[in-house]
């Protein structure tokens, strides 16, 4: 957790200040327009699909997940059968779940506990490296060359709480990608807390998905019952890392700073931190000792998503108020995300499908939507114009 008065707490807590006594918010030099096409296009969902969902580093997940040595979890992402295993050096690794003898899937999806992985077929076991290291009926079955049957790796890197993956074995420098944000996800200190409760929400397209984890503009009137009792709606302090991007929204109490003496700040009580992780990943936090985050994976459409939300606790609640206390902001979320922002999404996508709007257009208070869109074009070899 954040001491009393840290300095980065501190100059984001003085930055959103100023915003909020001078009502203003960070902004881009310009509106932006963007094709409502670059939405909606088939061919072009499927080049992004590969050139940004397929071959980037993206965070499947957290490290907290695989907690122990022989920890694994499968899951699908895109079309990808993953199987993440913590190994008994403590090293986390990615194999595809799919068994090389004649393909069966290995583990079901979810998350557990085992010392080796054994296909619920024929029974091949492989260890926690991948390497298969028996086969039921050996000597009926044939010679081969086990070192040949290991598992399919993929390229996995353990950092600031997450592991990262290239779905298609793209070979990636972790540390390049991620950049200073690595820093910054890492003051979160993400491997310390304790899951309270995942789920997996379907959502509208990817872009429109993610446009809304991208800025404050919608809290007051999207959010009034839920998070936007919470936060300053349309004022936003942005920093980006390269794709990466960090939005500090403004507590409701923000305001109070500035009758305070600056030595008795408490800045964590006043901003809320978004850690944006390109292209994918939103963690939100921390409110009272919980934390959200959520991945978008693009479905098999492009108006189509499963988020894997998230809610992550300081530390396990156990007395009935801290329980409660869980509980309330985890369904406050969900609804927030489910009820609110998601039924707005598919309002949207059909809306985009009708053919109303030839361009979006983003306003220079959502500045962190038009980094993002830019960063995109980027990835598919692309310029955009104002
Ligand atoms: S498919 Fe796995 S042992 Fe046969
Ligand atoms: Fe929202």
């Amino acid at each position: 957790m954040e001491s009393t008065q840290d300095p980065r707490l501190m100059a984001l807590a003085e930055r959103a200040l100023s915003h909020y006594v001078n009502k203003t918010t960070d902004r881009a030099p310009t509106t932006m327009q963007m094709p409502v096409s670059a939405y909606s296009d088939t061919a072009r969902y499927d080049r992004e699909r590969k050139r940004i969902f397929g071959s980037l580093p993206i965070a499947v997940a957290l490290s907290i997940e695989l907690p122990d040595r022989g920890s694994y979890k499968a899951m699908q992402v895109l079309d990808v059968p993953l199987l993440l295993v913590r190994d008994e050096q403590g090293v986390a690794r990615c194999f595809l779940n799919v068994c090389r003898h004649r393909g069966a899937r290995l583990c079901e999806s979810g998350r557990a506990q085992t010392r080796i992985i054994a296909c619920p077929y024929h029974a091949w076991t492989y260890n926690l490296q991948g390497e298969l290291v028996a086969r039921y009926g050996a000597d009926s079955f044939g010679e081969i060359t086990q070192q040949a049957y290991s598992l399919t790796a993929l390229p996995c890197e353990e950092r600031a709480g997450f592991l990262w993956v290239s779905l298609d074995q793209t070979p990636f420098d972790i540390d390049q990608w991620l950049g200073d944000f690595a820093v910054e996800l890492g003051t979160l200190a993400l491997q310390d807390w304790h899951i309270y409760a995942q789920r997996e929400l379907p959502g509208p397209g990817w872009k429109v998905t993610m446009d809304g984890y991208l800025e404050a503009y919608h809290h007051n009137m999207l959010h009034g019952q839920t998070v936007g009792q919470m936060t300053v709606g349309n004022l936003m302090v942005l920093d980006t890392y390269g794709p990466h991007q960090r939005l500090t929204f403004g507590r409701k109490s923000l305001g109070e700073l500035a009758r305070q003496p600056r030595k008795l700040w408490r800045p964590q009580d006043h901003i809320r931190l978004i850690h944006s992780g390109f292209p994918n990943l939103s963690v939100s936090g921390i409110v009272g000792g919980f934390c959200l985050v959520s991945q978008i994976f693009p479905g098999p459409t492009a108006h189509t998503t499963l988020t894997v939300q998230t809610v992550l606790c300081a530390k396990p609640p156990q007395t009935d108020a801290e329980i409660a206390s869980a509980e309330d902001f985890s369904a406050m979320v969900l609804q927030a995300v489910k009820d609110e922002d998601y039924p707005v999404g598919f309002g949207v996508q059909e809306g985009i499908l009708s053919q109303a709007n030839t361009h979006f257009t983003f306003g220079r208070n959502e500045s962190a939507l038009q980094n993002y869109h830019r960063w995109v074009a980027h990835f598919m070899g692309e310029e955009i114009s104002q």
